[in-house]
């Protein structure tokens, strides 16, 4: 049997997280400079995980990868491929709980590989079902958002329950991505929301519906080459993420640096708490300094990238 290759690119919510949990649109995009690599071979006994994170069987992985088992053990069994006999080595070049949807990337390369190694085609509903059982381990109530960026070539309009959408850019926005360098944890900062929209539902709702109308506004603000309106967008929903206490002050860091240094928004992306910022910038040489900018501030890691009708540089 020949070794069989799954890969997986990682993806960044432009606006809209949290919300989305609630009903509320949210945007991402696909982010292709951090991905994940999954290599099958045959090789005799049980199946054996080789990861930075783990080695050896999958019977007694650490509970840290009950959601990425479960979902292994659920693609054999769709697959009608006997549970023994396999090695999945797992390269990730995704830094994990950076809000760049690394657990989702991982089920998703893991998942291709499989159906390589199979000979099988997939549907994308395939991808999309087994995936989630990982992303429930992960995220307890994910909004399926990540696994459907990750398997998309184009920024996706998400609702909940709702058919998605791809949106198709007009014009060029510069982004740049920077990591505060702290670890964020999706499931605490997804349950504080939940918990504070028990608390208080009128004022949090409220905040909800408003990170969904900024939404909606982001939207045709991208369709229409509208850098500073998009720049606004991100900034005004930066200030509701805060109200919910998602933002740490090592993200309102960079974000406030961004600012100074002329990005048009700036806001955290995904869960929170720790993890990426994301910035706006006026064109690509500027994307560039902001990066430099960042990090000389601290960032650990920056990247720039392209949306629009020149593509990612
Ligand atoms: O996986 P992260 O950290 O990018 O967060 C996902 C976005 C949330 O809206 C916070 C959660 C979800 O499931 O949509």
């Amino acid at each position: 049997v020949q070794t069989a290759i799954g890969v997986a690119h990682s993806k960044l919510i432009l606006i809209g997280e949290h919300a989305v949990v609630h009903g509320q649109p949210a945007i991402s995009l696909p982010f292709p400079h951090v991905g994940v690599e999954s290599i099958v071979d045959y090789v005799p006994g049980s199946v054996k995980i080789d990861s930075t994170f783990y080695h050896g069987p999958i019977d007694s992985a650490p509970d840290a990868l009950n959601g990425l088992t479960a979902c292994i053990r659920e693609t054999l069994d769709y697959l009608e491929i006997p549970c023994e006999n396999l090695l999945i080595r797992i390269k990730s070049s995704i830094p994990p709980g950076k809000g760049l949807g690394s657990s989702a990337s991982v089920s998703v390369a893991v998942i291709r590989s499989l159906f390589a190694y199979a000979e099988q085609g997939y549907e994308m509903a395939d991808i999309l079902r087994l995936a989630d059982i990982s992303e429930r381990h992960a995220h307890g109530e994910p909004s399926g958002i990540d696994t459907l960026t990750i398997t998309s070539e184009m920024p996706v309009w998400y609702e909940k329950d709702e058919p998605f959408d791809m949106i198709e850019p007009q014009g060029d926005f510069h982004f740049i991505v920077a990591d505060s360098g702290r670890m964020g944890d999706t499931r605490l900062a997804v349950e504080s929301v939940t918990n504070l929209l028990k608390s208080a539902p009128r004022r949090i709702h409220r905040k909800l519906e408003r990170l969904g109308e900024l939404t909606h506004r982001a939207r045709t603000a991208l369709e229409t080459a509208s850098k500073h309106v998009l720049g606004n967008m991100l900034n005004e929903a930066q200030k509701e993420l805060e109200a919910l206490g998602v933002s740490d002050a090592g993200l309102n860091r960079l974000i406030y640096i961004a600012r100074q240094e002329g990005a048009l928004g700036a806001k955290l992306t995904g869960g929170g708490n720790g993890g990426c910022v994301i910035a706006l910038a006026k064109n690509e040489v500027h994307s560039k300094q902001l990066c430099e900018k960042l990090k000389k501030f601290g960032a650990h890691a920056v990247w720039s990238f392209s949306l629009g009708s020149k593509q990612a540089d």
